[in-house]
């Protein structure tokens, strides 16, 4: 697949050969990056951060990835305050305005088809970094990197998702992913936090084996991969309701003693409660890993949406 000049909005439009290609292509971007060398391939063009919900990872990631590539930044971290949103500019004006100053377009947003929406309007690709509930593509991307690094091939895992998989668009966006793959699926979430059901039908329309279950003691043995996820407070209709499930499940050392010794521990983070810091040292963690992982990843998806 050529993701030149496409925009890359969701994680279905992935499959088996392209994310492979990806992968590998990242794999040189990350000899780069061990190197501290800076390259010049997206050199003269300009990349544009429009962020109408908090990041801290995401858009460093992404400015990061864009100044590794030789290219230059222009950012807003604070659209809803800053930009003339404030205004009441739609959201398709602003897309068309800011693609005549910029090669590229990274954008979040707290609703759902915002990006999709300021996508059709652009005149440069936009990449979504996050669209409300709804998915999170580059991060699975780079989720799927990290264990793609570790075991070569991503076939034959049992992979567990635990947390909030209803709000959480990280999951949403690896189940996409992972639908190329020969992979059995373990969700656990609280019953009011299942992943959506439109999803786990999908799957199972595939032939893919999905267990849901509420309890992580008993299924986490089972994981290949345990992909942690926060309960995303700011998706909850007060703080009563995100109360009901703040602290569900905690991995800690105790817990962790049940891991598989070959098991991966994933986080998008940022993390809350969900995963003891103790952690943290265990080889298997490999969160702050996948946080570098993310440079190379969007260097590499950068590079093939700007010049194929
Ligand atoms: C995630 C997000 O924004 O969806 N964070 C991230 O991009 N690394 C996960 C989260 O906020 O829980």
């Amino acid at each position: 697949m050529n993701l030149k000049g496409q925009n890359i909005l969701s994680a279905k439009q992935f499959d088996k050969k392209s994310l492979l290609e990806l992968f590998g292509k990242t794999v040189e971007m990350e000899k780069f990056l061990n190197k501290g060398r800076f390259l010049k391939s997206a050199s003269g063009k300009i990349l544009a951060t429009l962020f109408f919900e908090p990041s801290t990872r995401t858009r460093f990631s992404f400015e990061s990835a864009m100044l590794r590539l030789g290219g230059k930044v222009i950012s807003n971290a604070d659209m809803m305050k800053t930009s003339s949103s404030t205004k009441k500019e739609s959201l398709c004006d602003t897309g068309k305005v800011v693609s005549q100053m910029a090669d590229l377009i990274v954008m979040r947003s707290a609703e759902v088809d915002a990006v999709a929406k300021v996508s059709e309007k652009s005149d440069c690709p936009v990449i979504n970094a996050g669209d409300g509930v709804d998915e999170h593509p580059t991060q699975a991307l780079l989720d799927l990197y990290t264990v793609w690094k570790y075991r070569k091939s991503l076939d034959g895992m049992t992979f567990g998702m635990v947390g909030d998989l209803k709000n959480g668009r990280v999951p949403h966006s690896q189940a996409y992913l992972l639908r190329n793959f020969d992979v059995k699926f373990v969700l656990v979430s609280p019953a009011g936090l299942k992943m959506p059901r439109e999803i786990v039908k999908e799957l199972l329309d595939l032939g893919v084996e999905v267990k849901e279950s509420e309890d992580l003691f008993l299924e986490i043995k089972k994981m290949d991969v345990v992909a942690m996820t926060r309960v995303q407070r700011e998706r909850f209709e007060s703080e009563e309701e995100y109360m009901k499930y703040d602290g569900s499940y905690v991995l800690d050392k105790n817990m962790m003693k049940r891991v598989k010794s070959d098991a991966l521990i994933l986080h998008p983070l940022p993390r809350v409660n969900e995963i003891s810091v103790e952690v943290d040292s265990d080889p298997r963690a490999k969160y702050f890993e996948q946080v570098k992982n993310g440079v190379a990843l969007r260097m590499a998806l950068i590079d093939a949406v700007l010049k194929g």
